[in-house]
């Protein structure tokens, strides 16, 4: 058994939802035995690849755990300013293997540390925390003959966190080099940044493929998140009926899927093509399977032949730029004017896909003046077609010792909003 850290994004239930489809999808035996807004703690029966965070949209670091200490000891040393308790944390640093690494690294080591917590007694504490163990640290290296340089955070920093960008220019990971501390309600599990999400890959595949639309467009990692829920891997077929510039099948043909993309748009159904040739090139691919088709998705199964895919994962159009956030009744009629559109392209869908094949779509989800968001009600519409909701939090996923993962059981969807967007998207997954 090896267990890990996984460090959420922002959604921390999209990332947390995205973690169980891909380990399900791939047959790997895994347990949640902890969650929080911030980070998972996963147990897997054998060692995983640290390449899997390319994989994964929703992860920004995964990390190795090397001890467990209560989280009470911390709040005692910081909040009580309690000095045994201080001394007692030292010692458990000096004594962990967690310094392993660090004293391998060649010449004069940097080390950073990160705390998580979603403790807001213990939050603003951060920076001290970050500052205590940064220098019991530094005097224990030094005590075993280690010159280092410990990387501070800015005092303006709200979290005491090094971010992936900064893990990733200062080479942390190969050194073994930041030490993270999670906290959970009962214990913190101290350990090392084994993996980090590289953000200028996501980013080359957002700004220098030949082909883009800024209004439009679906940032890399949603479009890989939403391909993981839908199941896609090596050998699959995926469908992006709406495909835009291309978004979806990229972060697809990278999973080594088979992809087909159809835009009602013919210049989208060139700039999608040439993108993906982009991608092939770009990332060496080799021999990858993909076409563009252009038309309306009325004739979805017409064009595509029915029961032929295995995965489709879409978003379609989620109405007009707004300047303003807009009423209620303003958002609903938006809403009722976009309906037909999905209606006919979830009967489309169910056409086109094999017995068990899923539908990952997303549908508008409108911020309005009354603060309330408006959403399309689909779940009449799906029970007349037939499709049934993916689930995607199971209790099979979690270990006895996750804490209040009932509440995570019914969730149906996911909504993703901006804090400065008017118009956001809610993800459903649905299956055949
Ligand atoms: C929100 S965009 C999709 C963006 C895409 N995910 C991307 O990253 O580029 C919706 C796309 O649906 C296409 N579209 C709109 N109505 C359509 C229809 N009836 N049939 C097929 N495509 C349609 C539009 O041309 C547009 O490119």
């Amino acid at each position: 058994m090896s267990t890990y850290i996984f460090v959420s994004g922002k959604n921390w239930t999209l990332s947390l939802a995205e973690l169980g489809t891909y380990f399900q999808t791939r047959n790997l035996k895994f347990k949640i035995d902890y969650f929080s807004t911030e980070f998972c703690k996963l147990t897997v029966e054998s060692p995983l690849n640290t390449k899997i965070i390319n994989d994964l949209g929703g992860t920004i670091k995964i990390a190795q755990i090397k001890t467990m200490v209560p989280t009470k000891i911390f709040k005692e040393a910081f909040l009580e300013r309690h000095k045994p308790a201080q001394k007692q944390l030292s010692q458990t640093i000096a004594s962990s293997e967690v310094l392993e690494g660090i004293l391998c690294a060649p010449d004069k080591v940097l080390f950073g540390i990160s705390i998580y917590t979603s403790d807001n007694t213990i939050k603003p504490l951060g920076g001290r925390i970050q500052r205590f163990i940064g220098s019991a640290i530094k005097d224990e290296l030094a005590v075993r003959g280690k010159k280092s340089r410990f990387m501070g955070i800015g005092q303006d920093r709200s979290e005491a966190q090094l971010s992936h960008v900064e893990v990733l220019k200062k080479n942390l990971v190969e050194n073994q080099a930041e030490v993270l501390f999670c906290m959970g309600k009962t214990h913190t599990w101290i350990a090392n940044t084994i993996a980090v999400h590289n953000p200028f890959e996501f980013q080359k595949r957002d700004l220098y493929k030949p082909n883009q639309r800024a209004i439009f467009g679906m940032s890399p990692r949603l479009a890989r998140i939403m391909v993981n829920f839908s199941g896609c891997m090596q050998g699959k077929v995926l469908l992006d009926a709406f495909c835009g510039v291309g978004t979806i099948l990229q972060e697809a043909l990278l999973e080594q899927a088979s992809v087909v993309g159809m835009d009602v748009n013919p210049w989208c159904v060139k700039a999608a093509k040439e993108n993906l040739e982009w991608l092939t090139d770009e990332y060496s691919l080799g021999g990858t399977d993909f076409r563009v088709l252009q038309g309306d998705v009325a004739r979805l199964a017409e064009k595509m032949g029915v029961e032929s895919v295995d995965c489709v994962v879409s978003e379609p159009d989620l109405g007009p730029a707004l300047r303003e956030i807009p009423t209620g009744p303003y958002a609903q009629r938006i809403i009722a004017k976009l309906e037909p559109l999905f209606f006919e392209f979830i009967e489309e869908a169910y056409r086109v896909l094999r017995s068990g094949g899923r539908l990952v779509v997303v549908t508008p989800l409108i911020r309005t003046r009354s603060r309330e968001a408006v959403v399309m009600a689909l779940d009449e519409k799906l029970k007349e077609v037939g499709f049934k909701r993916v689930y995607a939090f199971t209790d099979d996923m979690f270990g006895l010792a996750a804490p209040e993962h009932g509440r995570l059981m019914g969730t149906a969807s996911f909504g993703e909003i901006d804090e400065h967007h008017k118009i956001g998207r809610e993800i459903h997954i649905l299956q055949k």
